[in-house]
């Protein structure tokens, strides 16, 4: 499998952004090179032109992805292009105050990628704003499991 791997980061007040460079180095560790990227301006081809991927993102509205994430989003949607070469992982943040669209922003890109052709590795993570755990220390604890099944 890749020794690199892209983050993506959908996020509008930047708690997603401190998650992946929590977690970054946990991949990095692992022998992995990490790319982090704002989701914003980017187009498909950035899921075309890797073969891992890891996807950190929030959610807001109605259960919507964040508006840095939209555009990717909508275009991935409109061009589904084959992602069959991609393996891929989440990183939700959501807030169970939210209950009828808690966390269904990774969802949704879970949702999307699958619908594409593309795999995923390990569970979706879903972090609650409203619980007592560090969104970081939640995606370190995860990402550490993660990099294990990226091994196998
Ligand atoms: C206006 C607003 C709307 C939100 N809508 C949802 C939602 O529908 N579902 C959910 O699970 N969380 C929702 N959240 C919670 C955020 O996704 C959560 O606080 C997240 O950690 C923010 O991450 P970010 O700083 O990377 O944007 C909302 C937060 C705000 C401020």
């Amino acid at each position: 499998m890749a020794k690199s791997i892209t983050i993506l980061i959908g996020t509008i007040t930047g708690t997603a952004e401190l998650v992946a460079e929590d977690v970054a180095p946990v991949l990095e560790a692992a022998g992995y090179q990490v790319e982090i990227l704002d989701m914003d301006g980017l187009t498909p081809d950035i899921l075309c032109d890797n073969d891992l991927v890891l996807i950190c993102t929030s959610t807001y509205g109605q259960g919507d992805v964040p508006d840095n994430a939209m555009a990717l989003y909508e275009a991935l949607d409109v061009h589904q292009p084959d992602l069959s070469g991609l393996h891929y992982g989440i990183i939700g943040l959501g807030d169970s105050t939210y209950a009828d669209t808690y966390n269904q922003g990774g969802v949704r890109f879970d949702n999307l990628l699958r619908e594409l052709g593309a795999q995923r590795v390990g569970d979706v993570m879903r972090h609650n704003a409203s619980s007592d755990e560090l969104p970081e220390e939640a995606g370190v604890a995860w990402a550490r499991q993660w990099v294990e099944l990226l091994a196998k």
